[in-house]
């Protein structure tokens, strides 16, 4: 059985063959409407449950989206409305109930750790949603969304600017290993990548740069990426995080540092006027609408791959 849960469990091959599969089944459908199947509908008469324990737009439509297309269904269910590990069920029989009813699961949840313990327990797929650790869905999909526009993301130079210690800066470490790409962090030392992604990085040799300069990060680069300063249940002092990250606003200025063809990315939500200006994430070199879409075909792509 294959689950989704980190980048970094799997091979550079298989990541590969989920993109390449998510370009020629986007392109297939051109024309289609936004919710019709796919002319094979692999996904026919099945369907994907999905638990969300923090809020979601893009993650909650475009996975069902993707089911849609794939030719099954998808039920959302809300931790609050159902049994999920409270008092009167254990984590574990709720997950062996799931594994009567659908073919594949779908977590939101902010501890790895609980994702990693229902994914022993389902004897179906579970795909990781977005977790405290990881966010490996949007960074797929962010390759995907990279590759249209710029082609092979091999040996390019992908900054990330402002919080370097968040699922999505982790996800995009394993990526840049497994996608061979130049990842150049710039963040204050306070936020700079934990011990056990670092360590993993050494360890499968990224080529990761972290510098304290925002200027550093984005020269040369391809794509300049940044995310919320303060993630989904960070347990910070908001105000005193926002003040440290201030100087690492993706505006013009910083911009123009990075190669001219460069593209903006975000994966929403946004904070703007925090960690980008209006005039970047709605000006010419952002692709942060088309990231949103994508999510879709990457997510179907990621749906086959668990189940093949
Ligand atoms: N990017 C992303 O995961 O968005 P949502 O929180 O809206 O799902
Ligand atoms: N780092 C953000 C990503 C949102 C999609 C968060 O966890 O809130």
């Amino acid at each position: 059985m294959k689950n989704f849960i980190n980048i970094s469990d799997h091979s550079s091959n298989d990541l590969r063959a989920i993109i390449d599969e998510a370009k020629s089944r986007k392109l297939k459908r051109k024309g289609f409407n936004k919710s019709a199947p796919d002319e094979d509908k692999p996904f026919d008469g099945k369907s994907l449950a999905m638990i969300f324990e923090k809020p979601s737009t893009r993650t909650r439509m475009s996975f069902d989206i993707a089911v849609k297309q794939l030719g099954g269904s998808s039920i959302t269910l809300n931790p609050d409305g159902i049994h999920y590990g409270k008092g009167d069920e254990s984590l574990k029989d709720t997950a062996k109930v799931l594994t009567e009813y659908v073919d594949i699961v779908m977590l939101r949840t902010s501890s790895h750790k609980n994702l990693e313990e229902f994914g022993q327990y389902l004897e179906i797929p579970i795909i990781n949603g977005l977790s405290d650790f990881g966010h490996p869905c949007q960074i797929m999909s962010d390759i995907l969304t990279y590759e249209e526009s710029n082609g092979p993301i091999t040996g390019k130079t992908i900054s990330w600017i402002g919080d370097g210690n968040n699922n999505m800066s982790n996800s995009l470490i394993e990526a840049a290993a497994k996608f061979d790409f130049n990842l150049k962090i710039g963040c204050p030392k306070k936020y700079e990548p934990g011990k056990k992604i670092l360590s993993w990085a050494k360890k499968n040799k990224v080529n990761l740069t972290i510098t304290k300069k925002p200027e550093d990060a984005v020269k040369d680069s391809d794509c300049v990426m940044t995310d919320k300063w303060v993630s989904m249940n960070d347990k910070v002092n908001k105000k005193a995080k926002k003040k440290t990250l201030k100087p690492y606003q993706v505006n013009k200025k910083l911009m123009k540092i990075a190669k001219s063809d460069a593209i903006f990315m975000h994966c929403l939500p946004v904070g703007r006027g925090e960690e980008v200006t209006d005039e970047v994430i709605d000006g010419k070199q952002s692709v942060v609408w088309r990231q949103a879409l994508n999510r879709v075909h990457a997510q179907k792509s990621i749906i086959k791959w668990c189940l093949d």
